[in-house]
């Protein structure tokens, strides 16, 4: 229980009568209306007394917090100064107002420290991924200006080489920079009517060949939604399509199978990617969505992957008001799974 200046005073009042009435029973000739008197009077003065002493010490020591408080920075408090007076306990406001104050503070410098982190390890994993490229074409160049040119049979197979480690280093950087553009908010949704079907399709004959190379066989599912009309920036969803078919093809076992499932609800289309892979393990299950982000590095590197396909079909996502899902279990495989909005009915049977 908290005691206010109230209560203090009137207790303190009513020893201080307590006290004095009763030395004053010890003098001879005290009647009782003057033992009233002396007891009432020195209640009542000593009550305000101790009252008003309590109050100027309080208000005083409340009002410096206050003005220390107001340099801080007043915005982080809910409190006013006028509010702060009328308070019961002010002390024990200001204490609470200041305890919070602190845990907010603390949480933004963890976070900050977190930025931080974030910022000293995908500068680290940029300069890595840059200067992986550019070493093996610096090295492929330069082996030919020392002499290899003249040879036939090296020069067009070390030129081929240069150029692969180019293109990579090209792809790279246009992933970073749609996924910086991205984040700042400098590119907006192109929001179209879309057949995602007739788009999937699409896509599966264009990587026929690397699912053919680790002999993996692809379905879509249900035969029925021959039609699956979206609401979605075609280029865009393309690509998260792309990498999320490609990542299902590029890290299952050989001869494995993947199966991309579309159905639907009264008013979205839900799409998975599911594989029979060698599933993602819990540990890195919610961290394959960060930038550079890869389970086994030397596994996703050995099949040219940078880390950041997931990055990207997260934010493309986010941009459609959706979000990407993944389950996945060690040996049997890993579902991705999300949704787009229906196109409109009407513009369906134009
Ligand atoms: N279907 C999957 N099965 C198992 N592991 C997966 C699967 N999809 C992604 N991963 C893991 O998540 C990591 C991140 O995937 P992400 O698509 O972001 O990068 P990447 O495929 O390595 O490179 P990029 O897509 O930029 O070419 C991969 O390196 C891989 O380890
Ligand atoms: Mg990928």
């Amino acid at each position: 229980m908290s005691l206010s200046p109230r209560v203090i005073a009137f207790v303190l009042a009513f020893l201080i009568a307590a006290i004095s009435t009763s030395f004053l029973t010890f003098v001879e000739g005290v009647t009782s209306s003057m033992l009233f008197v002396v007891g009432l009077s020195s209640f009542v003065g000593s009550f305000f007394l101790v009252l008003y002493t309590i109050e100027i010490i309080v208000y005083r020591e409340v009002n410096k917090m206050y003005r220390t408080i107001h340099k801080l920075k007043l915005k982080d408090f809910n409190i006013s100064r006028k509010s702060l007076i009328r308070e019961n306990n002010p002390l024990k406001r200001l204490n609470d107002e200041i305890f919070v104050y602190v845990a907010k503070k603390q949480k933004e410098i963890e976070e900050l420290k977190k930025l931080e982190q974030f910022r000293r390890e995908f500068l680290a994993d940029v300069s890595h991924e840059l200067k992986t490229p550019i070493f093996a074409a610096q090295g492929f160049i330069h082996t030919l200006l020392d002499g290899a040119i003249d040879d036939e049979n090296v020069r067009g197979r070390f030129l081929k080489k240069a150029a692969k480690s180019l293109d990579g280093l090209d792809a790279l950087v246009k992933d970073l920079v749609t996924l910086s553009q991205m984040e700042t908010g400098a590119i907006k949704m192109n929001m179209e009517r879309l057949n995602l079907r007739v788009l999937t399709e699409d896509i599966l004959d264009r990587l026929e060949k690397i699912a053919q190379d680790r002999r993996v066989a692809i379905k879509i599912k249900p035969d029925k939604l021959m039609e699956v009309w979206v609401m979605a920036d075609a280029q865009r969803i393309e690509q998260v399509m792309i990498n999320l078919i490609e990542n299902a093809i590029k890290y299952n076992n050989e001869g494995g199978k993947v199966i991309i499932h579309f159905d639907e609800d009264k008013k979205n289309y839900g799409i998975s990617v599911r594989d029979n892979g060698p599933g993602i393990p819990p540990e890195h299950l919610n961290r394959i969505f960060e930038r550079f982000y890869r389970v086994e590095k030397s596994r996703s590197k050995e099949r040219g992957g940078t880390g950041l396909g997931l990055a990207i079909v997260k934010h493309i996502l986010n941009g459609h008001g959706s979000k990407i899902a993944v389950m996945s279990k060690l040996d049997k495989g890993t579902t991705f799974s999300f949704k787009l909005d229906k196109a409109d009915k009407l513009e369906i049977t134009e």
